[in-house]
């Protein structure tokens, strides 16, 4: 039987109503989804000034060197290496409430023309800019950032307010009213087979390397010899090389593209 225009007019409007409340729903979902911001991955909990100042005394900043705090807070740590030390930076902090107080205190202390500070998520920022890098974090933050750190500029002093990086040993620690500050210099990758000489001898040198730690084995003169004592520095290297019977050899040298230049070592990357 064929529907009334009527009972057709009531079905449309059912129709309408329902795609209507539909389209509301899936729009405050969508709206609702974009509007919350991803949850902090550490809580603010400022580093006492005094503690900073320990922290930056460690890191030895000076004028050219570039200071990054990933998750800045109220921008303490930029602000008194610019005050202090002179040095230039940036702070990123994913709270706008954060990069709100940091702009007001870099302004009342005369260094906004040194430091910036950017509303951001720090792992969604560029930092390999920085020859300093501070952090006061958490332990998984900083072994999620691990890998990049380690890509960094060798040389690159990276500072951490009571948080550690795992096997990756701090290259100096300092104790203050029970709180750690730990401290790493990036280390050059210099992992491999090295041919040339030192001292006059014939070397070729097989290092395996451990974040600053290196091990491995050499000949000198053709002879087996094994590598001690061995580390990283930077660009720097210092490994002693024993050899039964013999007073071995030691050497330092630097990383100069692909080759490691010292007081009588010259090698070259096989
Ligand atoms: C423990 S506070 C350290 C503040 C400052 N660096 C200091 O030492 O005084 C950690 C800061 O990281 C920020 N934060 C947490 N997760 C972040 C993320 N994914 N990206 C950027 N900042 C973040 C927090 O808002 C907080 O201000």
């Amino acid at each position: 039987m064929p529907r009334s225009s009527s009972s057709r007019r009531s079905l449309a409007r059912g129709v309408a109503a329902l795609l209507i409340s539909w389209l509301v729903l899936v729009g405050g979902l969508v709206s609702s989804a974009i509007a919350q911001p991803r949850p902090l991955d550490v809580p603010y909990v400022p580093t006492p000034e005094h503690i900073v100042e320990a922290m930056l005394k460690l890191a030895k900043p000076g004028k050219d060197d570039f200071l990054v705090d990933l998750g800045c807070g109220d921008g303490r740590i930029p602000i008194m290496a610019a005050q202090k030390y002179g040095v230039r930076g940036f702070g990123v902090d994913m709270n706008p409430v954060r990069i709100k107080e940091a702009r007001a205190n870099a302004e009342k202390a005369g260094v906004s023309d040194k430091v910036q500070f950017i509303e951001g998520d720090l792992f969604k920022t560029d930092f390999q800019k920085a020859s300093v890098l501070t952090l006061y974090l958490l332990p998984q933050v900083n072994m999620a950032l691990r890998p990049s750190i380690l890509d960094m500029k060798p040389g690159t002093r990276i500072v951490s307010h009571a948080f550690h990086m795992e096997d990756w040993k701090a290259d100096a620690t300092e104790q203050f009213d029970f709180r750690t500050i730990y401290h790493w210099v990036v280390p050059a990758k210099v992992a491999g087979r090295w041919v040339g000489t030192v001292a006059g001898a014939k070397v070729e040198l097989d290092l395996v390397q451990k974040f600053q730690e290196l091990t491995g084995t050499a000949t000198i003169d053709g002879k087996s010899a094994s590598v001690t004592a061995g580390k990283v520095m930077g660009d720097a290297i210092e490994v002693a090389l024993v050899q039964a019977g013999t007073a071995g050899l030691k050497m330092a040298a630097v990383l100069k593209g692909a080759a490691l230049e010292g007081d009588g070592v010259r090698l070259a990357k096989q």
